[in-house]
């Protein structure tokens, strides 16, 4: 798996160094708030586990299943609902925990479903943001890394589901691409 990755971009001690940046800033922001974190699977596991760690507030932990890629390099755009939240949001402080924003299609979706479902306030944690991939525009308020227009896997993120299990975030090599699709 490894001699597929390039380059490593953001590497396991940059990973935890963020994972305790952003969780501090979210003890301070959400201080006397229980927010509820919606982690959107699959990518956001390894961010989610980690990040929560560093939360020291009580929260509720919910995920709901959504998909624009359909297992290959770029974005189809149309963004699929495959499971949703088991947890009422009205009224809650919500705080979607991603893995990576890139068009844009994902968050911006979510976001309008779940402040039309009352939720008090609705904001993105995601580690990675891409904004050159962007085609709707949406800023996130909480960004661990800023990263130029690569194919990226690791650490939650996948090429036809593999990679999600490497601790860092790496480019993946080309050649690894079976259909040259561009990104
Ligand atoms: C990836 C990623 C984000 C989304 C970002 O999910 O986890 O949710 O794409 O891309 P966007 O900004 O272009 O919408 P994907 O649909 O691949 O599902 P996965 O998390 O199961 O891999």
């Amino acid at each position: 798996m490894h001699k597929d990755i390039s380059t490593i971009l953001v590497s396991e001690t940059e990973i935890n160094d963020i994972c305790e940046t952003l969780g501090h800033q979210l003890n301070q922001d959400y201080k006397d708030k229980n927010p509820i974190l919606i982690g959107l699977l699959k990518g956001c596991i390894p961010f989610m586990s980690d990040l929560a760690k560093k939360i020291e507030l009580k929260v509720d932990m919910a995920y709901m299943s959504v998909s624009s890629y359909h297992g290959g390099i770029s974005s189809s755009g149309d963004v699929k609902i495959k499971m949703d939240l088991d947890i009422s949001v009205k009224d809650r402080h919500v705080l979607i925990i991603e893995d990576i924003v890139d068009t844009g299609n994902t968050i911006v979706t979510i976001v309008e479903l779940l402040k039309h479902r009352g939720a008090k306030s609705v904001e993105i944690v995601t580690l990675l943001d891409k904004p050159e991939g962007r085609t709707k525009p949406y800023e996130p308020k909480y960004v661990g890394r800023t990263i130029p227009k690569l194919f990226v896997v690791g650490y939650g993120l996948d090429y036809n589901e593999y990679y999600r299990n490497l601790p860092y975030v790496g480019v993946l090599k080309p050649e690894v691409y079976t259909n040259k699709e561009s990104n």
